[in-house]
């Protein structure tokens, strides 16, 4: 009897070949794969957040922790940098507190060759975004067993990524996560355990970029605007059966403003998205579904703005969920290869409104 082991390279399948048939799969990262919980949370609790990329601000190099690097690359002039030589397990304290200052930034940081943070595991990722914020736990989506603040995305050979646009002509669906939360995710990181050959990009947006493109005066009436975002459609969706099936917390639904301040850079961004914003407070429904629908296509069409992210084995990326926008690319279906990603997702700030005066309801 013969016997071959196939994977190569972190996050491949193990194909165990015997006497040339596959006769069983073993997966590295068998112990991360979703589980659909039938535990039920109670509604989130408002909390302080102290964003960490306040505390770099008064640091005399607040981008040290990149002295080092083997390259630092602009992916485009306002959007997205990637790094090379640089251990993201080996960052301090401070030296994350200078990442989440250069992550809002630039909205988006690509860190290549992090093989060894994405094989700590489960307790090591809950460690490293508690030092950015209160973990967030999806209602809906699948997690490692027992780690229910661990977001996973999985597609293979037997399911479907994102079933709620199926019926769509485009898997591109700009949004900003759980944005209808009442203090929705700020720096969020992500990565794949498991990648097809080629496909699964991943799109980024920066929404400081896409409202800078807004005449002035339209900028001026944004700022008077709020809108709602609802987590309901997505909630609905798993109580139909697909997706897991499953609902942990019931709905929210938040008002949030439509043009937001980052609370460390003070920029201000747009801050609506196709996904969960639902209707602008204060406009008849003609009026409202007429500007959003305008902003969302502004999004959509908007390359100048873009940043797309190519998938290495052992790439860490990291956003910030304020002032950028994403989508995932869902081209690889006809490979029947497995994609596997989790995120790692710490709430932040009630959203600041830009303009001055706007009062949100509670
Ligand atoms: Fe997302």
């Amino acid at each position: 009897m013969s016997t071959t082991e196939t994977a190569t390279q972190p996050g491949q399948t193990a194909l165990r070949v015997v006497n040339g048939h596959a006769a069983e799969e073993t997966y590295k990262y068998a112990h991360l794969l979703p589980h659909f919980s039938p535990d039920k949370y109670p509604p989130l609790t408002p909390f302080e957040h102290i964003d960490p990329g306040l505390r770099a601000l008064n640091h005399p190099d607040p981008r040290a922790f990149l002295k080092g690097a083997e390259s630092v690359i602009e992916l485009t002039p306002n959007l997205g940098t990637q790094v090379r030589g640089i251990r993201l397990t080996d960052l301090d304290s401070d030296g994350r507190d200078q990442l989440a200052l250069e992550v809002a930034r630039r909205g988006l940081m690509v860190f290549r060759d992090q093989s060894d943070f994405i094989d700590q595991g489960p307790q090591a990722y809950l460690e490293w975004g508690r030092h950015f914020g209160r973990l967030h736990i999806h209602p809906t989506s699948g997690h490692p067993k027992d780690c229910p603040q661990v977001h996973l995305v999985y597609k293979d050979a037997n399911s479907t990524f994102n079933f709620e646009i199926q019926d769509s002509i485009t898997t591109t669906l700009w949004h900003s996560d759980v944005s209808y939360e009442l203090q929705p995710p700020g720096l969020t990181t992500f990565f794949l355990l498991s990648q097809p050959t080629t496909g699964g990009d991943t799109l980024f947006a920066s929404q400081v970029s896409t409202l800078k493109k807004l005449s002035p005066s339209f900028v001026a009436f944004l700022r008077t605007l709020s809108a709602v975002h609802s987590g309901v459609d997505q909630a609905n969706f798993s109580r139909s059966g697909k997706r897991g099936g499953i609902v942990r917390r019931e709905p929210v639904e938040h008002i949030h403003p439509v043009v937001r301040r980052h609370p460390v850079t003070g920029e201000e961004a747009l801050y609506v998205n196709r996904q969960f914003t639902r209707r602008i407070l204060g406009l008849k429904r003609e009026e409202s579904d007429a500007i959003l629908k305008f902003l969302y296509d502004h999004i959509d069409k908007s390359s100048d703005m873009q940043a797309r992210v190519k998938w290495e084995p052992g790439t860490v990326v990291l956003w910030d969920n304020r002032v950028t926008a994403h989508s995932a690319t869902v081209d690889y279906g006809d490979s029947k290869e497995r994609r596997h990603g989790a995120r790692i997702t710490p709430q932040a700030e009630r959203p600041i409104p830009a303009g001055d005066g706007l009062v949100l309801p509670n």
